[in-house]
C-alpha cells in the first residue's frame, strides 16, 4: 500500500503536531477542522513553528516553503476523499470518534486506511462503524508529536497484516520508531504512565507536598525530564481524565480511578497549558 496523501482530522495539540510531522516527511497533508478559521489558524501556527526553525538554522527557507505547500486546510470532510490514510485526532470521546469513522467510511476510497490517534479508547469500536474493519488501526503519536520518537501501532482484532504493515511504514517514513500493541486500553505507554500521574495528583490532594516539590522530586530523584504534574498540564487535564476513565472502565483498577481534584480542575476550566492554567500558570 503506498500512501502519498494523508488526512488529519482535528487540529488540537496532537492534530497540528501530526500534520507538521507528516508534511515535513514529504506527505501531502489535508488538515480538517470543523471550522475553516480553525484549520487556517492551525496552518498559520505551523508556519510560525517552521519560521522559528529557519531562524535557528534548523530548516532551509526553501524547505519551509515546500512543507507549507504540501498542507491544505479545510472544514470539508469531502476534501479527504483522495487520502490513502486518514488519522483522526479529535477529542477523546468514543461516541464522537464513532460518528466520525462512520462519516469517513463514506468519504474515503475503499482502499484507504482509517486510523485513530486515541490514547486509550477501543479501536475495534471505531473499526466496526465502517465496512472496512480490516483497514482500521491505531496510529498513536506522542506529545509533542514533532519531538517524540515513539508511535504505538494498535492492532484491533479486525485489522489485516497489510494494514499494520502500512501503519508501521507510515510511522517509519515520519522518522518515528513504531511498536505494535494489541487493542487494550492505554496500550503500552499510557497503561503504565497514568497510574503514576494519577497518584501524583492524589499526593498533591493529600497535601503530602507542593506541585513544585513533587515535580522536582521525580526529576531529581528519577532523572525524568519533567515532573508528573507538569506532564499532566502538557497532555491536558480534560484528555487525562478521559484517558483515566477509559482505563478504569476496562480494568476497574483503583490506580486508574481519577483523583477528584483533577475532575474539579477540568470543571473549573483549568486544563493545563492549553487553557493557560493547570497545576501551573502559563502565559498565553
Ligand atoms: N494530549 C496528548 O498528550 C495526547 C497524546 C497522544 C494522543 N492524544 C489523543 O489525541 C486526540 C486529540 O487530543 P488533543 O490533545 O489534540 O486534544 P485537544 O483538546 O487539543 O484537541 C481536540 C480536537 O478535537 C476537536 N473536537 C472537539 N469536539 C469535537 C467534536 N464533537 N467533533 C469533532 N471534533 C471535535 C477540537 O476542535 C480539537 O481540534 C485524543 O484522542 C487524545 O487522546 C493526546
Amino acid at each position: 500500500m503506498s500512501i502519498t496523501r494523508v488526512g488529519i482530522v482535528g487540529s488540537g495539540i496532537m492534530g497540528s503536531g501530526i500534520a507538521e510531522v507528516a508534511a515535513k516527511s514529504g506527505f501531502e497533508v489535508v488538515l480538517r477542522s470543523r471550522r475553516q478559521e480553525t484549520a487556517d489558524a492551525t496552518v498559520a501556527g505551523l508556519e510560525k513553528s517552521l519560521n522559528k526553525q529557519v531562524e535557528k538554522g534548523k530548516l532551509e527557507e526553501a524547505e519551509r516553503d515546500k512543507v507549507l505547500a504540501r498542507v491544505t486546510a479545510t472544514s470539508q470532510l469531502d476534501a479527504l476523499a483522495d487520502c490513502g490514510l486518514v488519522i483522526e485526532s479529535v477529542v477523546e470521546d468514543l461516541a464522537t470518534k464513532k460518528d466520525l469513522f462512520r462519516d469517513l467510511n463514506h468519504v474515503v476510497g475503499d482502499d484507504a486506511i482509517l486510523a485513530t490517534n486515541t490514547s486509550t479508547l477501543p479501536v475495534i469500536e471505531m473499526a466496526m462503524e465502517t465496512h472496512r474493519p480490516d483497514r482500521v488501526c491505531g496510529i498513536h503519536f506522542f506529545n509533542p508529536a514533532p519531538m517524540m520518537s515513539l508511535v504505538e501501532v494498535v492492532r484491533p482484532l479486525s485489522a489485516s497484516d497489510e494494514t499494520i504493515a502500512a501503519a508501521r511504514g507510515f510511522a517509519e517514513a515520519c522518522g518515528k520508531t513504531p511498536v505494535e500493541v494489541k487493542d487494550q486500553a492505554g496500550f503500552i505507554v499510557n497503561a503504565l504512565l497514568f497510574p503514576y500521574l494519577n497518584n501524583a495528583v492524589r499526593m498533591l490532594e493529600n497535601g503530602t507536598a507542593t506541585s513544585e516539590d513533587i515535580d522536582a522530586a521525580m526529576k531529581g530523584g528519577c532523572n525524568f525530564p519533567m515532573g508528573p504534574l507538569a506532564l499532566l498540564d502538557l497532555v491536558g487535564l480534560d484528555t487525562s481524565v478521559a484517558i483515566l476513565d477509559a482505563l478504569y472502565d476496562e480494568f476497574r483498577d483503583p490506580n486508574y480511578s481519577t483523583v477528584p481534584l483533577m475532575r474539579r480542575m477540568v470543571t473549573a476550566g483549568q486544563l493545563g497549558r492549553k487553557s493557560g492554567k493547570g497545576f501551573y500558570d502559563y502565559k498565553r
